[in-house]
């Protein structure tokens, strides 16, 4: 049986105004390149954008990591960067940190969220994606869906989903992984993706090896060495059938949770759930947004989008994420707002810092 891949890549390669959001044209561009590249190098494609992010979501047979398909992303992101250099928007090309392409877009900038499966009879595939905030945000959502119990209510009253599911943990520092089992392991887990900035969630499997979720884990910073904005990730589950229901993927966004990023990268905000509308950068560059277009997967083609946060039910959390963000604000350059200093090295702070090293003197013993 051939089997299908959706490959979500995105980059930041230019916005207006400053960080807001993509440009329009950049959209347009993207989506011709993919709709002339249908029909031989992927199936299917959808493209948007989510605050400053260019978003390709592609369905083809090639299978994750294929050179093909990176080399078709990194290729639209460079004539996209171009198109942005010409209208002089904000950040042209800010995410491509090569010159030419290599094999993988992995390192070279653009996030990467991949999986490969067997569709089944139906196949519901739910795309998240975030601005202004970094891949660990996920963790906390992905708990919710695949291991909490008072969340997804198929942990409990539905006996296919009883044996629980595998988690593979990246330390984005170390560069190394790690596999937990849940339910049995859910603590452990937890001690670890409780530090988003360092431990993050790439995939979620069934027990039997069935895959359920997989995200980007690109930090941007880590790659170039330097502050280059946020990494802003995006996230690919499947729903439904042994799987947590689509209802019980999107719930726990429900909960206004605080995630790193905001404004300059370097501040505490809480994630809003948006419709595609509003998936726009304003308020001090933010407040970090996450969207999700609901596919169904059918013979690789993407039947839909439906835009999952377009929904009134969604209007408590966005309210509440409000009163967050003046709770937060209020804070001005104080932590917890303004993120820990070990964080801030990733940031523009170590340039303030490199001001005044020179002025410190050693206090008395
Ligand atoms: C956050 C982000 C923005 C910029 C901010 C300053 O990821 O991209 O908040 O950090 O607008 O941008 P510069 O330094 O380019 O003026
Ligand atoms: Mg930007
Ligand atoms: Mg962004």
């Amino acid at each position: 049986m051939v089997k299908t891949t959706v490959s979500v890549i995105k980059a930041d390669v230019g916005s207006y105004p400053g960080h807001s959001r993509t440009h329009p044209k950049l959209l347009e561009v993207a989506a011709r390149m993919l709709k002339e590249a249908e029909g031989s190098t992927i199936i299917d494609s959808y493209v948007t954008h989510c605050g400053d992010d260019l978003e390709l979501i592609m369905t083809h047979t090639k299978g994750e990591d294929n050179e093909e398909i990176h080399e078709l992303a990194w290729n639209i992101f460079m004539e996209c960067a171009n198109v942005a250099k010409e209208m002089k928007l904000y950040g042209a090309g800010q995410d491509l940190l090569a010159d030419a392409f290599s094999g993988n877009v992995k390192g070279m900038g653009p996030g990467v969220a991949e999986m490969e499966f067997e569709e089944r009879g139906s196949d519901p595939v739910l795309v998240f994606m975030a601005d202004k905030t970094e891949p660990g945000a996920w963790n906390y959502y992905l708990y919710k869906m695949f291991a909490d119990p008072f969340s997804t209510s198929g942990l409990v009253i539905d006996p296919s989903m009883h044996q629980g599911f595998v988690f593979e943990v990246h330390d984005v520092m170390e560069k190394r992984k790690i596999l937990f089992n849940t339910p049995e392991e859910s603590y452990s887990l937890l001690a670890y993706i409780g530090a988003p900035s360092r431990y993050v969630i790439k995939y979620v499997w069934k027990k039997d090896g069935t895959i359920a979720a997989s995200t980007s884990t690109q930090r941007l910073n880590l790659m170039a060495g330097r502050y280059v904005g946020k990494d802003d990730p995006v996230m690919i589950v499947r729903a439904q059938g042994g799987l947590p229901a689509v209802g019980e993927v999107i719930d726990p966004f429900r909960t206004p949770i605080l995630v790193a990023g905001w404004m300059r990268g370097s501040h505490h905000g809480p994630f809003m759930p948006v419709g595609v509308p509003d998936a726009n950068c304003t308020q001090f560059d933010g407040p970090p947004r996450v969207i999700c277009l609901g596919f169904q997967v059918s013979d690789r083609k993407l039947i839909g989008p439906v835009d999952m946060f377009d929904d009134p039910a969604f209007n408590r959390v966005r309210d509440r994420c409000c009163e967050l963000a003046d709770v937060l604000r209020a804070h001005g350059p104080f932590e917890p707002h303004r993120l820990s200093l070990e964080e801030m090295e990733y940031t523009t702070l170590p340039g303030v810092e490199k001001q005044f090293k020179d002025r410190w003197e050693d206090l008395p013993e």
